[in-house]
């Protein structure tokens, strides 16, 4: 793997690179009390360059790390907090969003990066029992609060960045579609 640089060309992953702030997203998630349960919250999201990966002699891939901040508008708790890579396989147009969240979950999402006149449209998505873009959880997780798949379409158009993903849960005895989306600006390259 090569050092962060500048002259590293990402590709679709470029539009991703700086800091960004939102204070428009919107979750529903499961809660014992009220069902299902709606906030507001304001994130940050922070993409980095991080060079080339090669893998077995024969797959060049480009990977950005990112690290994402969710917190609660009210008091500025931390509500949920995530990191991972987005990588890029210039050959196939591979798109690969890797996640973990503190609660015992890995997630390893494939898909694509179309460009869309002005906009940089990621779509991708994993799903429990796949061997390649699949879930893994703790025994924990997978008997109480089983993450089912995973599906995420992220869009870069300049300094705007949007995103909606859907998190199918089965938690309480039943399914529970976790969703989460926002709208976030480009505060630094
Ligand atoms: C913007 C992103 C996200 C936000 C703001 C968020 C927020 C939340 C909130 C508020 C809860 C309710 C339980 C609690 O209060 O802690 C929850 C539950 C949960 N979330 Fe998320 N989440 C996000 C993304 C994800 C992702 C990407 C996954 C997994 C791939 C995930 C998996 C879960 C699971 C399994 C639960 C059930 C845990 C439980 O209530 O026992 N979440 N999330």
């Amino acid at each position: 793997m090569t050092a962060a640089d500048h002259k590293v060309d990402y590709g679709p992953l470029t539009s991703l690179i700086g800091k960004w702030v939102g204070e428009t997203g919107l979750d529903v998630a499961p809660d014992h009390d009220c069902e299902p349960c709606e906030r507001k919250f304001i994130d940050e999201l922070t993409f980095v360059g991080v060079g080339h990966v090669s893998n077995a002699g024969k797959q060049s891939l480009l990977a950005v790390k990112y690290h994402q901040l969710v917190k609660h508008c009210e008091d500025q708790n931390v509500l949920h907090d995530q990191i991972g890579h987005w990588l890029y396989e210039p050959s196939t147009g591979i798109v690969m969003h890797s996640l973990t969240i503190p609660r015992g979950v890995c997630v390893l999402a494939g898909g694509t990066a179309k460009t869309d006149g002005a906009n940089v449209v990621f779509d991708v998505e994993a799903n429990r029992g796949n061997e390649t873009f699949g879930i893994l959880q703790s025994p924990f997780m997978d008997q109480n609060a089983r993450t089912d798949s995973f599906q995420m379409t992220l869009t870069v158009t300049g300094d705007q960045l949007t995103y909606r993903q859907s998190t199918k849960l089965f938690i309480y005895g039943k399914q529970f579609d976790h969703v989460d989306s926002s709208e976030l600006r480009r505060v630094q390259n």
